[in-house]
């Protein structure tokens, strides 16, 4: 039970609009001080996603959180158009207009944020990476022992049993860097995988972000529902399921929720291995059984992930509605 635990995080990110949603649980929730915020390529270029979360802090009254901008594409394949037809070309809907800010860029990288906090609070700061896993990955690179020095690491990516995002098989952050995720599932973080198997359970209904922006009557909340109503529109039309709602999958706040409500999910523990070549690219395999295999590469160095495979989609929202329902915002 991890209820009332507080979570020092780093949040990498590509916003995004689930990404801004998680954004703003995050800063909401009682249990997660968020001290960092790295950026990377996905759902917009790295550029665009640092403006917005720094745009998105900013609204929100919390400008002194610093933000990185971080790698800027995949390690090994091309970068591939973003998403507008999802995220809007902005990456949060398409905006009419914004408000003005003054917070700037940390002009570190993302990965050199990462490792120096963790350097400062051996063992402490957890990553919640929702994003494709290149700063991650370069992070190990500047720092072998990071595993060692990081609390948990969550990330939003891959899928099990679920249909594939981007293809029968993918998820679209995994697919985004398919090298990076395999690198990070096998470096020994202590890993946990949110993926579609559990985010495409909690479908979020416009309506309860209509309800949060009633309620606090601000810059912040307003972005986010102009945000979530594009991006409801894409899911609503793709999917039946969420058409009778309409609304979308939360996808990213889920890993907030697998940090601070653990026992909400249900999980299995297993290598992971990353398809990062050919039709599967970025198919994100669980190793299921004890069975010795063969083939290379399921050997016993790789690491065992804990991957959600199930979750309480009622329980979820719930959290999601009271978490962003309290008084959080404290400027107008
Ligand atoms: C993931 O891909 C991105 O579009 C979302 O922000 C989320 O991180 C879902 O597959
Ligand atoms: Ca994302």
């Amino acid at each position: 039970m991890e209820a009332h635990r507080k979570h020092t995080v780093i949040f990498d990110t590509d916003p995004g609009v689930d990404d801004a949603m998680a954004l703003y649980f995050a800063l909401a929730h009682p249990d997660i001080d968020l001290i960092g915020i790295t950026t990377t390529f996905g759902n917009v270029t790295v550029e665009q996603a640092a403006k917005n979360a720094l745009y998105l802090c900013a609204i929100a009254g919390r400008g002194e959180i610093p933000v990185t901008q971080g790698v800027s594409q995949p390690r090994v394949k091309h970068v591939e158009a973003p998403p507008d037809f999802i995220h809007g070309a902005d990456g949060l809907g398409n905006l009419p207009s914004r408000h003005s800010a003054s917070n700037t860029l940390d002009p570190r990288s993302s990965a050199q944020l990462i490792v120096d906090t963790a350097r400062q609070h051996p063992g402490k700061v957890s990553v919640v990476a929702v994003g494709p896993l290149g700063n991650l990955a370069r992070a190990l690179e500047l720092e072998p022992e990071l595993p060692a020095l990081l609390s948990k690491v969550v990330v939003m990516g891959g899928t099990v049993f679920e249909p594939g995002n981007v293809s029968p098989v993918a998820e679209a952050n995994i697919w985004n860097d398919p090298h990076a995720a395999d690198l990070v599932f096998g470096a020994g973080f202590q890993l946990t995988m949110v993926g579609l198997d559990v985010t495409h359970r909690v479908i979020l209904p416009l309506a309860l972000f209509e309800r949060i922006a009633k309620h606090h009557h601000h810059p912040a909340t307003d972005v986010l529902l102009h945000a979530v109503a594009f991006y409801s529109h894409f899911y609503s039309a793709q999917h039946p399921q969420v058409a009778k709602v309409h609304g979308c999958f939360g996808h990213d706040v889920l890993a907030f929720i697998a940090l601070t409500q653990s026992e909400i999910f249900r999980c299995e523990s297993g290598r992971v291995r990353v398809a990062t070549e050919g039709l599967a690219q970025g198919q994100t395999m669980l190793k299921r059984t004890l069975a010795t295999y063969p083939q290379p590469g399921w050997e016993n160095d790789v690491p065992e992930t804990t991957v959600c495979m199930q979750v309480e989609a009622d329980a979820c929202i719930r959290q999601i509605e009271a978490v962003l329902m309290s008084d959080w915002l404290k400027t107008k």
